[in-house]
């Protein structure tokens, strides 16, 4: 039977599932609590229980004392309410929250979406979790020293692998590798997570984000994180590409749009060619937002993809359309190893 669970000091409320662990269930609708390894071997998922009972599940004797559970301690990775909660728990509610972690990852899966972008699916050893907000990327470390960063495309719920979008720019050091020579299985480090680009919660205001190319990646785990967590805020996608094949990922929006009746998604190609029959938006993708929005003054922008995209976007909407500059998110592919992929 499911099970209401409280949270203080925020009084953030959700339901937990028969069989369901408290922190799958929080995770799952969008409250970000604490957490390392998911198994109960790390002990950073432990909170308090002011009222009511569970069954503590299996954990290792060090993530969680005896002492320690005698005064009301549990590992929200392994507990599964027998009754409603009351819970202490600090929730996360910003990214110097989470502490940055380098850890070696093997390539689980490879998959090429569009002749430029391949889809890696990226595993953790064991007993290893990567805490993130929707949003925030990764980079990996090259054993020459140079770093290449990526964004994590799954929501923080879903977080079994990690999903990045890798955009293949022919001479780029890591992304020739990855469409030359990379294989499942092959052993990489990464550093993360890292960057400040995730939905501000504390708001109400509709939200527009703008993708170009494979700066589609963290607006995925971004919407996927809201839809999990049931926010009633109006939000459109405008993902920007030069033809259709380049919308790698389009169909899965479309079905977004069709289970979620606040949610819209608007294409935009820059080079439709003749071939894509294309009777959608045209032209650049910030410029189909000024041509849908003559006053952004009560929005949120969040805005992920190269340079000229995001300065475009930022100018563009901040001048006369109104939009608070401190309302413009935006993660744009400027440092060197970005720019290799933009
Ligand atoms: S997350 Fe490591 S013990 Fe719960």
């Amino acid at each position: 039977m499911p099970h209401q669970i409280t949270l203080e000091p925020s009084g953030h409320v959700f339901t937990v599932e028969d069989g369901e662990t408290i922190l799958n269930a929080a995770l799952r609708e969008g409250f970000a609590l604490p957490y390392g390894c998911r198994n109960g071997a790390c002990g950073s998922c432990k909170g308090k229980l002011l009222k009511g009972e569970v069954d503590y599940g299996h954990y290792q004797a060090n993530a969680l004392k005896d002492e320690e559970r005698a005064q009301g301690k549990a590992l929200f990775c392994r507990a599964k309410p027998m009754t409603d909660l009351v819970l202490e728990v600090r929730e996360i509610g910003a990214a110097k929250d989470i502490h940055i972690r380098t850890l070696p990852c093997r390539v689980q899966k490879m998959e090429r979406r569009a002749d430029d972008v391949m889809v890696l699916q990226i595993k953790l050893p064991a007993n290893e979790r990567l805490q993130f907000l929707a949003g925030q990327y990764i980079d990996f470390l090259l054993k020459d020293g140079r770093r290449r960063s990526y964004s994590i495309a799954n929501p923080p719920h879903d977080d079994g692998l990690l999903e990045l979008h890798i955009r293949h720019l022919p001479g780029g050091h890591f992304s020739d590798r990855v469409f030359a020579e990379m294989k499942e299985k092959d052993i990489l480090r990464l550093e993360g997570p890292l960057g400040s680009f995730f939905i501000r919660e504390e708001s109400d205001k509709p939200m527009i984000f703008i993708a170009g190319g494979t700066g589609f990646a963290p607006i995925k785990a971004m919407l996927l994180h809201a839809f999990a967590s049931g926010t009633p805020r109006p939000m459109v996608l405008y993902w920007g590409v030069r033809s259709r094949k380049d919308l790698y990922m389009g169909d899965l929006v479309a079905t977004w749009q069709q289970e979620h009746p606040h949610f819209n998604f608007i294409p935009v190609l820059s080079e439709p060619r003749p071939e894509d029959a294309w009777l959608g938006r045209t032209g650049y993708v910030h410029e189909a937002v000024l041509a849908d929005f003559k006053d952004l003054s009560g929005y949120q922008v969040y805005a992920c993809g190269a340079p000229a995209l995001v300065d475009a976007a930022r100018q563009g909407f901040t001048g006369s359309r109104g939009l608070p500059e401190d309302e413009f998110y935006a993660d744009s592919f400027v440092n060197a190893a970005a720019s290799e992929e933009a």
